[in-house]
């Protein structure tokens, strides 16, 4: 059955699992009863249940006004003063948190390495004072192009610790890629690193940056970590570049201290695709995004005092901006960081790290598991993984098989897995099951975290009923909702408040509600692709293609696949004079690589005389999908300006 959204609807009731007696009797929430009520407090008073549950936190000032709201443009906490890092750092000193493990670091290769609060605030105020002596200032932006070293944390607080903006750029990005976000942002100074080790060679950072820099005229300095070694062909400009090591030494800490700043101070704009060819810079700002962070991670990961906790996401996405940095740490917890592949050098990488730090939260990905599971089993087996205690995933939908085998075999049917459906845009989970308080059900994420509000709707913004598929949006703004997109107030509104109407909160998904209120969220509605957990915009991947000097033009589809959840089909036509061959197929692949990414660079090429269009110009893409899928054909073609391309494109 289809609805007007053309969002499939579901029948079949799924599967629950409640926690265990023995898992509630340690938890923070550990009813449904308290979840409720604590759930209608979050939106009933709001004033009164942020207080509360903020009050761990450092501000300098505190607010007396919670949420000021002015049409699609919300500011929380709008008189209050502080630093960020005050909360992560500073808050620790002086108690026990002190000399606690922050951060464990695992390197690619095993090595391993801890800072405690105490040296991680230490560092983190010596790199303050480098970014100041390297001209920053309160508002510059900093762009952050750098592995998974506990430096990039560093960098990340020391940015904020002066007010500065960062913006990290995942190090998978190419150069062009990482020149646009600079560009956009108009960074001052990029922080970046030698080169990443991934499956044994360098990713060498530095040398894509010095390719970015060539038309990148805002950056003044490049602070260079060496961290990989003479194989990363890293070399330093002189005047431009500055070497890591040295510039710490030469700091003095007296000038990195914590730079106060107002409640909606910018904190960090993180790049995203949408479904234009140009990403968005999602702004998030201070007060409100650390409230949101330190809040969800208390309680979805429902936290306690001697956690090893394991977030595997990159520092590159959100994931790891409010899982890896500021949630855990401004609730004091120890994080495990890992540099390297989970299949490096083997698939019992992962286990084996859970083992060696005993881990108790693990924190990944639908991708991540599918693959565990394609791997086998004896990989797994091999390992003891008593230490766990909760499981989370994140990143696309989870289909049951994968959740089953997750809470089979990693958490021995004894820790809850939760499943948290989240955006860069949100900036910390908005929905999931308290792990403690409520059942899991399969593949469904659940329901709403504190002080969200999310609904089902057709297109005229009505609910749709129980079961029926529809548009997935949030009816009032929350703490940590992006600001704008940084630079274009215009498109914030447009992409986010104008598909429906009533000033709601429009996330791009299709979902849709079960009868006892849990929230089963599709996938993207929009021309945004997940390809292993990758946010890819069709349109800049298309952008990329047509810059080919071969390709005439291009439409790009996601199709289901069992790894990835979405495998990137191209369906492309050529300029006359090139070759419809598999040599070409594989120059445009690569081609698309270097643009942007090879995270981004399409499973499969389709060639063909022509795309399938609607008699006003409009590529079919549903059709395309339907054919990128292996399906017959299911919308209506009679708009269609030319049938027998069709044909075609099922043999390109
Ligand atoms: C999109 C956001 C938020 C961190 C990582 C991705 C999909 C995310 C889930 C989930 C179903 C999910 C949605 C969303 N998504 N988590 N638990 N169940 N779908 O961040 O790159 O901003 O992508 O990821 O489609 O819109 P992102």
């Amino acid at each position: 059955m289809e609805t007007r959204t053309g969002i499939d609807t579901v029948s079949a009731e799924q599967a629950h699992h409640e926690p265990s007696e023995a898992y509630r009797s340690k938890s923070r929430v550990s009813s449904k009863a308290d979840y409720e009520r604590l759930y209608k407090e979050s939106i009933e008073q709001p004033d009164s249940f942020w207080k509360r549950e903020a009050s761990q936190l450092t501000f300098r000032k505190p607010w007396t006004v919670t949420l000021e709201q002015n049409g699609p443009f919300a500011k929380w906490f709008t008189d209050a003063e502080l630093n960020v890092t005050e909360s992560c750092l500073d808050r620790h000193l002086g108690t026990d948190t002190e000399n606690k493990t922050a951060i464990i670091w695992e390197g690619e290769g095993g090595a391993n390495k801890t800072l405690t609060y105490r040296e991680l605030h230490e560092q983190v105020t010596l790199f303050a004072a480098v970014l100041r002596d390297q001209g920053v200032t309160t508002g510059d932006r900093v762009a952050i192009y750098m592995g998974m070293v506990p430096e990039v944390v560093v960098a990340m607080l020391a940015c904020a610790r002066i007010g500065a903006p960062h913006s990290v750029i995942f190090g998978g990005f190419a150069a062009d890629s990482l020149r646009g976000r600079i560009n956009d942002c108009g960074a001052k100074v990029v922080l970046t690193q030698d080169a990443a080790p991934r499956r044994g060679k360098p990713v060498k950072l530095k040398q894509t940056v010095d390719e970015a820099l060539q038309d990148a005229p805002s950056v003044e300095k490049v602070v260079v970590l060496q961290h990989y070694g003479p194989e990363s062909e890293c070399t330093l400009l002189e005047g431009r570049d500055v070497d890591w090591a040295t510039a710490v030494e030469a700091a003095d800490a007296k000038n990195g201290a914590a730079a106060v700043v107002g409640a909606e101070h910018p904190l960090f704009i993180l790049y995203t695709s949408g479904s234009t060819g140009k990403p968005k810079g999602v702004l998030h700002t201070s007060a409100g995004y650390l409230v949101g962070a330190h809040v969800s991670t208390k309680y979805v990961f429902d936290i306690q005092e001697d956690d090893v906790y394991w977030c595997t996401a990159d520092v590159g996405w959100i994931t790891g901006h409010s899982y890896l940095v500021y949630g855990p740490l401004s609730n004091g917890m120890t994080c495990l960081m890992y540099e390297g592949a989970p299949n490096h050098p083997d698939w019992g990488r992962f286990w084996e790290i859970i083992d060696k730090h005993e881990v108790t939260i693990l924190y990944t990905a639908p991708t991540a598991i599918r693959a565990f599971i394609r791997a086998g089993d004896e990989w797994v087996n091999k390992h003891d993984l008593s230490s766990l205690r909760l499981l989370g995933t994140v990143g696309e939908p989870i289909n049951p098989e994968a959740w089953n085998w997750y809470y089979d075999k990693i958490g021995k049917k004894r820790c809850p897995i939760v499943d948290t459906w989240w955006q860069t845009e949100t900036g910390s989970i908005m929905m999931t099951t308290l792990p403690g308080a409520c059942a899991a059900k399969p593949g469904s994420t659940g329901l709403p975290f504190f002080g969200v509000a999310p609904d089902v709707v057709r297109s005229d913004g009505t609910s749709v009923a129980d079961r029926e598929g529809g548009l997935f949006i949030l009816r009032r703004p929350w703490p940590s909702i992006l600001r704008t997109v940084w630079g274009d107030d215009e498109r914030y509104v447009r992409q986010y408040f104008t598909d429906v109407p009533g000033n709601v909160y429009v996330t791009g998904d299709g979902a849709h509600r079960d009868a006892d209120g849990y929230f089963q969220v599709i996938g993207r509605i929009d021309d945004v692709l997940n390809v292993s957990g990758h946010r890819i915009g069709t349109a800049e991947v298309e952008s990329s293609l047509v810059g080919h000097e071969a390709v005439a033009e291009a439409a790009a589809v996601g199709r289901p696949d069992d790894l990835k959840g979405q495998a990137l089909v191209v369906f492309a036509t050529l300029k006359p004079g090139f070759a419809k061959d598999d040599a070409l197929k594989a120059t445009l692949k690569a081609h698309v690589g270097k643009d942007i990414g090879k995270f981004a660079a399409p499973d499969e090429i389709r060639f063909a005389d022509a795309l399938p269009k609607t008699r006003s110009g409009k590529i079919m893409r549903r059709l395309l999908k339907d054919v990128a899928a292996g399906r017959d054909i299911t919308g209506d073609t009679s708009t269609l300006e030319d049938a027998s391309v069709i044909e075609q494109l099922r043999h390109g």
